[in-house]
């Protein structure tokens, strides 16, 4: 290529490349160590004086007016990488918007169910103390039941005067909102409490340390088991929306008594026995009794003249069935390959 044709070429090939690479090699084409105007300066030393003088001139300032375009389309090449084009024909992108998690989108549904049986709502606090966690509950101090419950103490904090060295931890079970609710209320009451309970336990596929329960009580006069059946199959069936069974095995728990475990007849298979209820046909689903009087006569009713039935419910343990759900610690895993599917 001789000068003339540089001339002409090389700036037209500078102001169309399209990206930092093809520039690069058109530098290298005409301005490299082997580059076409490269080679003319290299040759000028050979050239007759009156050439090199006709010549030099032209070669130099060429090179230099081709340096420039290239630093200058390098200059525009940059902004364009910083600053891509908008592409105002592209889809947009989509933002993902999160869900309730399952077990609140359960638990919902269980209040509405209850709502609709005319129980309203109570909470508790997750920090509780002795009293409410167990005393109250007809569990002193000594009473055998409390191993039942594997209890996250906390440290007492013996500055602090108003606790009045009351020991506290984190509540095992959801039970103690009864006791806060019977405190500040009159009967008659129709309650469910839900919440976060938490266990010192070790974690396996059907236990968590933090888990979910969801707490009944219905008190009033002349309560009897009878309602408690027709308010726990109502309640069932709706969850499940299949005319499950329910039955009762006789069961001990300090704050009942009577005292009992409600088993569903597994949803899945209809009693037929499958992998979810271990081939038995029933699934334990609930704690439950009538109301014990050391529990009215702590919260200052008098037994006589009330009566009533409390039960307990996991949530996840109801999740797990009603979603055949194999280990409660997907619930807490965060992963959201899980969490998508609700
Ligand atoms: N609180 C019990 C537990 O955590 C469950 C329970 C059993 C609750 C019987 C009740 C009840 O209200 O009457 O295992």
């Amino acid at each position: 290529m001789n000068l003339e044709e540089i001339k002409k070429t090389a700036p037209i090939e500078i102001q169309n490349a399209s990206g930092l690479n093809e520039l690069e090699n058109i530098r290298i084409k005409y301005l490299g160590r082997r580059g076409s105007l490269t080679e003319i300066l290299k040759s000028l030393k050979n050239l007759a004086l009156n050439q090199k003088k006709k010549i030099g001139p032209k070669a130099n300032s060429l090179r230099e007016s081709l340096e420039k375009l290239i630093q200058e389309k390098k200059q525009l090449l940059n902004q364009v990488n910083k600053f891509p084009p908008i592409d105002i024909t592209a889809p947009g992108k989509k933002k993902e918007i999160g869900h309730l998690h399952p077990l609140t989108q359960l638990e919902e549904q269980i209040e509405d169910i209850f709502a609709s049986l005319g129980f309203s709502i109570a909470e508790g606090p997750e920090i509780e103390d002795e009293f409410h966690n167990f005393d109250a509950l007809n569990m002193p101090a000594d009473h055998p039941a409390r191993d039942m419950w594997d209890t996250l103490w906390l440290k007492p904090q013996t500055q602090n005067l108003k606790l009045k060295f009351q020991n506290l931890l984190l509540r095992t079970h959801t039970s103690p909102v009864q006791i806060r609710y019977m405190e500040k209320n009159q009967p008659p009451i129709r309650i469910i409490a839900p919440g976060r309970v938490f266990r010192y336990e070790a974690s396996d596929a059907s236990h968590e340390i933090e888990f979910h329960q969801l707490e009944g009580l219905m008190v009033d006069k002349n309560i009897s088991f009878a309602n408690f059946k027709s308010v726990v199959s109502s309640f069932l069936k709706r969850l499940f929306s299949k005319n499950v069974e329910v039955r009762f095995r006789l069961s001990y728990f300090p704050f009942v008594e009577p005292g009992v475990e409600v088993d569903v007849s597994c949803p899945a298979c209809d009693k037929k026995g499958c992998s979810l209820c271990n081939q038995s046909g029933w699934l334990e689903i609930a704690g439950a009794g009538m109301v014990h009087p050391k529990v009215f006569e702590a919260v200052g009713y008098n037994p006589k003249d009330w009566q009533g039935f409390a039960f307990g419910f996991g949530i996840d343990r109801v999740a797990m069935i009603k979603y055949n759900i194999p280990d409660i610690r997907l619930f807490y895993s965060g992963d959201l390959r899980f969490i998508k599917q609700f």
